[in-house]
C-alpha cells in the first residue's frame, strides 16, 4: 500500500518555512537593514567585522572570516593550506556535491572513505585511505552531528595532515563539550537559507585558531589583495555582504534557542518513531543540532510518496553518493565501493524540521509514518 490517504485529518507540513522565522524577528531584521544601509558600507566593513568577532567567540576560536558561501569557505580553506594538483584530500561520499568539488577545484584528487552508522566518516576506513599524497582530511558533520573528531584528529596527527571540518550543517553542534568548527586547522560553515543559522541569500564563514592562516584567508577572499594597491597572489572575490552579516548578527543571538527547539522536536520524532523506523541516535558526549532529521526505511521511495499524498513534504539528502556522480567518473570509483554510504543513500528520508514547526505537526508526521509502517 503506497496510496495516499486523503482523510479529513489531512494537513500540509512544509519541509521548511523560512518566512515564519523572518516574521518572528522582522522588526529587528528591518532595523538592522536600515542601520547597515545608512552606513553606506556594504561590502566588508564594521558590520562584517562585528559578525566575525561574534561568530569566532561563539565557536570558541580566535578567528572567523566571512565569505560569500559555504562552498568558498571550504575551497579557500584548502587553497590557503596549500592543497594543489599533486595532492589527495580524503572526504566522505554522502555529502552535498560542494564537499567534493571544492577539492577537485584546487586540482587535488578527492578520495572517498566510507561512513559508519552515524552517517559520518568512519575513522577505521579513514586510516586505510591515507597515502603519502594525502594533504588534508575533510570530514563532514552531516545532519548537524559532529563526526568522531577525536579519532579523526588522532589519525591526521599521526599522518601529519591537516583537518578541515565541513561544518556547513553543524553550526552550534557540540562534541565532547567543544563546538563544531573548533577542532580542525580550520572549518567552513554555510549561512545558506536552509541552514540553522542563515542569511537572506548566500553566505559563509571560516573559523580557525591559526592567526597566520586567518591573515592569508582574508587575502584569499578579497582578490589576493594585501592592501588597497598590492596583490600578494591571485585570489577570488568571495566576501560576506554587510547586510547579510547584519542579519547573521541578529540571528546569532537566537541560534542557541532555535537549536534547543531543533533538538526537542527531533526527540519528539524519535519517541514516536523509534519502534517502526531507524531513527538518529546520540551518544552522551554529543549534542547534534539536527540540521536534518533523517529516518531510514527499506521502502523509502514508497514511504515518501505516501507522505507526500498526505501533505507532508520530505527530501532525500542525498540520493546519489558523490563517487557515483557523473562529475566523479574520472576518479575510477564504481558502485559497491562504499557499501554503507550506498545503502544509506537508498534508505534515508529527511522529515520536516525547523524551529517554528509546531509540536502537533510533528505528531501528524509521526502518525502518518506509523500508519505507513504498520499497514503499508
Ligand atoms: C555538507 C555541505 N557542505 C558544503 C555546503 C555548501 O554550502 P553553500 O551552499 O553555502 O555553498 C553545503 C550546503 O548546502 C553542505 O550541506
Amino acid at each position: 500500500m503506497s496510496q495516499a490517504r486523503w482523510g479529513n485529518s489531512m494537513r500540509e507540513v512544509k519541509f521548511v518555512d523560512l518566512g515564519k522565522q523572518y516574521l518572528a524577528i522582522r522588526d529587528e531584521i528591518l532595523a538592522k537593514f536600515d542601520e547597515v544601509s545608512r552606513t553606506g558600507s556594504y561590502v566588508l566593513g564594521p558590520e562584517v567585522s562585528a559578525f566575525e568577532e561574534k561568530f569566532a567567540r561563539y565557536c570558541g576560536v580566535e578567528h572567523a572570516i566571512g565569505v560569500g558561501n559555504g562552498s568558498d569557505a571550504l575551497f579557500l580553506s584548502l587553497l590557503a593550506l596549500g592543497v594543489g594538483s599533486t595532492d589527495e584530500v580524503i572526504t566522505v561520499p554522502n555529502s552535498f556535491v560542494a564537499t567534493a568539488w571544492v577539492i577537485a577545484r584546487t586540482g587535488a584528487r578527492p578520495v572517498f572513505c566510507d561512513v559508519g552508522d552515524d552517517m559520518n566518516m568512519d575513522p577505521v576506513k579513514l586510516k586505510d585511505a591515507i597515502t603519502d599524497k594525502t594533504k588534508a582530511i575533510l570530514p563532514v558533520h552531516l545532519t548537524g552531528r559532529v563526526a568522531d573528531m577525536e579519532a579523526i584528529l588522532d589519525i591526521a596527527g599521526q599522518a601529519g595532515v591537516a583537518v578541515v571540518e565541513d561544518a556547513a550543517q553543524a553550526v552550534g553542534a557540540r562534541y565532547k563539550g567543544k563546538m563544531a568548527g573548533s577542532f580542525g586547522k580550520c572549518a567552513g560553515f554555510s549561512l545558506h537559507p536552509l541552514k540553522n543559522l542563515h542569511v537572506h541569500g548566500d553566505g559563509g564563514v571560516i573559523t580557525t585558531g591559526d592567526a597566520k592562516l586567518a591573515e592569508t584567508l582574508l587575502q584569499h577572499r578579497n582578490h589576493g589583495l594585501k592592501n588597497r594597491d598590492e596583490c600578494a597572489f591571485w585570489g577570488i572575490n568571495s566576501r560576506l555582504d554587510a547586510v547579510h552579516a547584519g542579519i547573521a548578527n541578529v540571528k546569532l543571538d537566537y541560534l542557541d534557542g532555535w537549536n534547543v527547539r531543533f533538538r526537542g522536536l527531533a526527540a519528539r520524532y524519535s519517541r514516536g518513531l523509534a519502534d517502526v523506523v531507524a531513527v538518529p541516535t546520540e551518544e552522551d558526549h554529543e549534542e547534534p543540532v539536527y540540521h536534518r532529521y533523517m529516518i531510514r526505511h527499506s521502502q523509502r521511495d514508497e514511504l515518501q510518496t505516501f507522505l507526500a499524498g498526505n501533505g507532508i513534504e520530505t527530501k532525500v539528502n542525498y540520493s546519489v553518493p558523490l563517487h557515483l556522480q557523473p562529475a566523479a567518473s574520472d576518479l575510477g570509483y564504481s558502485k559497491g565501493d562504499f557499501p554503507v554510504a550506498e545503502e544509506q543513500a537508498g534508505t534515508i528520508l529527511s522529515l520536516p524540521l525547523y524551529a517554528e514547526l509546531e509540536d502537533d505537526a510533528i505528531d501528524y508526521v509521526v502518525e502518518k509514518v506509523r500508519e505507513y509502517c504498520e499497514h503499508g
